[in-house]
């Protein structure tokens, strides 16, 4: 199928040369000139595993190139929108100007039978709105909504073989609707009552089948066709239902750390130890134990800016009361780094000025150098802001922590980062800092004392070495 995504950054990027792979006909459009040559040399502008093998072989089997003039997705039956929707300058609401912008610019070049969809996560409502304005430019293209649920880090394999695919479709005319029940069936047709909003079958009645009876879902069956063929869990159903079930995920991943990390803000006042405390509720299938590593707290360029996107939305909605709790997740985050701050201030004595902390980490999570509201950056900012001498490494995001604060003194050794610190901070968990000898690390630094930002590292063997250890919600 000959496809157009726009917008190439750590989504669309990823998608594009992923949808090549899968034998599709990709054209990458972006409106950043660097990042398309570069994309178009095979060469991704940022870091994801998997990410250059993938590029280098779409671009070789000539089911991929990139361009930045949206006359090139005429053609294209399939166009995904996968654009930025940062945090709003000056307010918790998501800034949807870009997908505006590109869904404008792209719809002069639609024709009748084309599918826009939209990947970016959106505030509630904008599909509809979005649906308004192609069907206004009279092309007679329609609109889908198809979540992104990818892992940064593991993006390849994600957007490859995603865990659910979830097709968000404009309701059918009416005298459309299929029948609900195929003939010589014994089962009772379902009322109009139980029909979704879109005014056919919902998720729940359809998800078992893979065959929409909707135009729309029949055109992402066959862009997702191995997916599908893999039994990978589909969930058909309206605009609405798909755009809340990105922020409503990423709610949900964020008030599941942010509670740890309240149980850790009670375990260091009470001697309890957060990290056995979760592996004993972990135990619990109910509860699980991933999303309960207790630290330094999320960042990233999603789960932040959504929840806080989600509190402004529902606030318009006259629904604020109800996600009012993601202002207290968001708040019990932002005090984790705080925390790691306080630790170290506590820990280099009397006066900070000049002592030097190596500062481990700065990607917002590791197999990443997404600097976007990272934690780790912001630990390293904060610590120099207070005239501590910070040298901060990270195996891949120094370029872009660089770009957004050059005031810090960066290293890509361990080793000089090391040297003579008076204090060490962990807060990126990259295997390489977990893997780091307590003994050899003793040797070099001048102050023997580490902050576990992440409660990755081997306590027991850090003391033994030597160290003051202080980890987040253990004694
Ligand atoms: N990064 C992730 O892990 C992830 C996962 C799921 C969903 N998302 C969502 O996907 C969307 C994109 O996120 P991202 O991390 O890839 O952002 P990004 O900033 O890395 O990429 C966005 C890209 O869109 C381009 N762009 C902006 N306006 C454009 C226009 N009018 N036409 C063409 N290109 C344009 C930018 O130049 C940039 O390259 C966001 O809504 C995000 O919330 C991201």
């Amino acid at each position: 199928m000959k496809i157009s995504v726009i917008g190439c950054g750590y989504l669309g990027a990823v998608h594009a040369a992923a949808m090549a792979e899968l034998g599709h006909d990709v054209v990458g459009i972006d409106v950043d000139a660097a990042k398309i040559e570069q994309l178009s040399q095979g060469h991704p502008p940022f870091y994801e595993p998997g990410l250059p093998e993938i590029l280098a072989s779409a671009i070789g089997s000539g089911r991929l190139r990139f361009s930045t003039d949206m006359a090139d997705a005429r053609g294209s039956r399939v166009h995904f929108v996968a654009v930025g929707t940062p945090q709003q300058q000056g307010s918790n609401a998501a800034d949807v100007s870009y997908v505006d912008a590109a869904v404008t610019a792209l719809a002069p070049h639609l024709s009748a039978g084309d599918l826009v969809v939209g990947k970016s996560t959106v505030p509630v409502g904008t599909a509809g709105r979005l649906a308004a304005l192609i069907d206004a430019s009279g092309s007679g293209a329609s609109l889908a909504w198809n979540p992104e649920f990818l892992r940064e880090g593991f993006a390849v394999q994600d957007t490859v073989k995603p865990d659910r695919l979830v097709y968000g479709v404009r309701a059918l005319p009416l005298a459309e609707e299929v029948p609900l029940v195929e003939e010589g069936s014994t089962k009772e047709a379902p009322s109009r009552n139980q029909l979704g909003a879109a005014g056919f079958e919902t998720a729940a009645s359809r998800a078992s089948s893979t065959s929409g009876n909707h135009p729309d879902v029949d055109t992402l069956n066959e862009v997702y066709a191995a997916a599908v063929a893999s039994g990978t869990p589909l969930v058909i159903t309206d605009y609405a239902t798909a755009e809340l079930v990105k922020v409503s995920a990423n709610a949900f991943l964020a008030t599941k750390i942010s509670f740890i990390n309240a149980m850790a803000e009670i375990a260091e006042v009470t001697g309890a130890d957060v990290t056995q405390l979760a592996d004993a509720i972990g135990f619990d299938t109910r509860i699980g134990r991933r999303f309960l590593n207790a630290g330094v707290g999320f960042g990233g360029g999603c789960l932040p800016k959504d929840i806080r996107a989600f509190t402004a939305r529902a606030e318009e909605l006259g629904r604020g009361q109800s996600v009012a709790f993601l202002k207290e997740v968001d708040a019990i985050n932002l005090r984790r780094r705080q925390r790691v701050v306080d630790l170290t201030v506590e820990a280099l004595g009397d006066t900070v000025w000049d002592k030097k902390v190596a500062v481990l980490g700065l990607a917002f999570k590791p197999h990443s150098d997404d600097v976007r509201d990272s934690p780790a950056l912001d630990v390293a900012v904060q610590l120099r802001g207070l005239g501590v001498n910070v040298v901060a490494t990270d195996p891949q995001a120094i370029a872009n922590a660089r770009g957004r604060h050059p005031q810090l003194t960066y290293t890509s050794s361990l080793e000089a980062a090391l040297e003579g610190a008076d204090a060490v901070v962990l807060v990126t968990e990259w295997p390489e800092f977990a893997a780091i000898d307590p003994v050899w690390a003793a040797s070099i630094v001048r102050g023997r004392v580490v902050i576990d930002g992440r409660n990755r590292l081997d306590a027991v063997a850090w003391r033994a070495a030597g160290w003051t250890y202080k980890g987040l919600g253990r004694p």
